[in-house]
């Protein structure tokens, strides 16, 4: 068996939640869709599995089940909400829809009778009452065979139900959100008492064994990566080369799409402080001539992922043949897209997975598609990145063409790069620059009439967009300091020529998403 955990998700919104708790103890832990089947379970060999939660009912048509056969697999398994019933159900329990959905805290009541505390596995340690987060419409009603009852709730009389001798273990509330208090010394119960994992899963391990298997796969061939200037490709240029040496072909792309300056500074900023010798192509021509009367978000970001192969390829050119291009892939971007009913809709094409043409000469290597953001930000650590470049704010493949919403102009472009270098400036000057996930401008083709020096004026509009987010899944807006947005719209208005009113955004993802195309 190996030391990894497999969480196989049933759809519910926190599924990701768990892989990252379960991280947190230094365990490796993949989210597959609930649809795998069990030979492929016992080809991945996994040392325990969780079963997520999930908006359906087990009695509904098409609920989504897995075979019974996975419980007798020997593997031990713990469900949570959903998961739990899913265990109930398939173990021949009751399991019912109760008249109130249950939602929000509770407290957990540790075994009433004596002997369930003691023959507890899972709530080892968990001390009793503690608050438990709740989200569901079905209960077990009826008290399950093999299993014994550890814990209840005011609503829920079977809130944990635990089977030593199945290894099969199930709780109705959410360990992983953070409301659950004991949710961690529980997932660490059953991660380390129950499965016996160890905790190996660390940065420093990763780097060793993706050397070990770059290596092994590249052999004498090339890999060309992009670099964006974000955090992501600029991590796995140092890890790259760290494994390839002058393999390594790193190009960086002046899209004309970028900050203000950022080229130039970026380019010095390889070379000088990483020592990467980047190849730099000014081809802002080109990639503003393609998006030139295009509107569509989706497809300036075809579009651009199209140039960036195109001008990728010019660079095959020059140092002879290419077999890999690299990309700086996350985990999030992955498994949005293999959401429990397959593929998920397309809400962005991003530039990262999707935005490429299907039609590629060069095979793929994406080393972070397993990693989440913070956890690439550990891995530039431990490479030695200096905090600045790591706690750089995301910056979007597609650049400044998703935050120019309509057609794309050179003018259009200028105005933004200002907007933006003062956004920039005052969230330094207001020490807010690393308090936030991401901040930005996006410039509206909407005109709105003002007023400056008793002239009346017909121009654009700016948004302000701040968020916080831990992997950029979901975000919440940032609630930023009256002083600052009144500097910021103030300086943006009067120096920005063709920018007479700011407007700041107060959605969420979701419904919003982060970038607005
Ligand atoms: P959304 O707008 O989808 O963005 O909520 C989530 C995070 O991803 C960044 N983003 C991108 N990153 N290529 C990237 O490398 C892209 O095409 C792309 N689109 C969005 C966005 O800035 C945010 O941090």
């Amino acid at each position: 068996m190996k030391n990894r955990v497999l969480i196989l998700d049933f759809g519910s919104q926190y599924t990701k939640l768990i892989a990252r708790r379960i991280r947190e103890l230094k365990v490796y832990t993949e989210i597959i869709p609930f649809r795998i089947n069990i030979d492929q379970i016992r080809t991945l060999s996994p040392g325990a599995i969780i079963l997520s939660g999930g908006p359906s009912s087990v009695y509904k048509k098409n609920a989504p089940k897995i075979s019974r056969d996975i419980l007798n697999l020997g593997i031990p398994i713990l469900g949570i909400c959903y998961g739990l019933q899913l265990i109930a159900f398939l173990s021949g329990m009751v399991v019912d829809s109760t008249k109130n959905r249950e939602y929000g805290l509770a407290t957990l009541e540790i075994g009433k009778k004596e002997n369930r505390r003691l023959r507890s596995q899972l709530l080892k340690k968990v001390k009793n009452n503690s608050k438990v987060w709740m989200s569901h419409g079905d209960i077990i009603s009826q008290f399950p065979r093999d299993f014994i009852v550890t814990a209840r709730t005011e609503n829920s009389e079977i809130a944990v139900i635990e089977s030593e001798k199945r290894k099969l273990y199930g709780v109705q509330f959410h360990p992983e959100v953070i409301h659950t208090t004991e949710g961690t010394k529980l997932l660490s119960n059953f991660v380390f008492n129950i499965a016996g994992l160890k905790p190996d899963w660390d940065m420093e391990n990763f780097i060793k064994s993706t050397i070990i298997n770059i290596k092994n796969k590249v052999g004498k061939e090339k890999i060309i990566l992009g670099l964006s200037g974000g955090v992501d490709s600029t991590v796995l240029a140092l890890l790259l080369k760290k494994a390839i040496g002058k393999q390594l072909i790193p190009v960086f792309i002046d899209t004309g799409l970028l900050r203000k300056n950022e080229y130039k500074e970026l380019m010095s900023g390889f070379k000088n402080k990483l020592d990467l010798n980047v190849i730099g192509i000014e081809a802002a021509d080109i990639f503003i001539a393609k998006l030139a009367n295009i509107s569509s978000p989706e497809k300036k970001r075809k579009v651009i992922g199209k140039t960036f192969i195109d001008v990728f390829q010019s660079v095959e050119e020059r140092v002879g043949k290419v077999k890999y291009l690299a990309q700086g892939t996350l985990y999030p971007d992955v498994i949005e897209s293999v959401s429990v009913n397959g593929p998920s809709v397309t809400i962005k094409s991003h530039h990262n997975v999707g935005g490429l043409p299907k039609k590629m000469n060069w095979k793929l290597i994406e080393p972070f598609k397993e990693l989440f953001k913070d956890e690439v930000r550990k891995v530039g650590k431990e490479l030695g990145l200096e905090d600045e470049l790591i706690n750089r704010h995301p910056f979007p493949g597609p650049g400044l063409a998703v935050r120019i919403i309509g057609r794309i102009t050179r003018e259009k472009i200028e105005k933004l790069q200002q907007a933006d270098l003062i956004l920039h400036e005052e969230l330094l000057h207001f020490n807010i620059y690393n308090q936030v996930w991401q901040a930005f401008i996006v410039l509206l083709s909407v005109k709105s009439v003002g007023v400056m020096g008793d002239i009346r004026t017909y121009e654009n509009v700016a948004v302000i967009r701040m968020v916080n987010s831990i992997d950029g899944m979901t975000a919440d807006w940032y609630p930023a300091p009256y002083d600052f947005l009144k500097k910021v719209s103030s300086r943006i208005v009067n120096e920005v020529k063709g920018i007479n009113r700011v407007t700041y955004d107060l959605t969420s993802k979701p419904p919003g998403t982060i970038e607005w195309e």
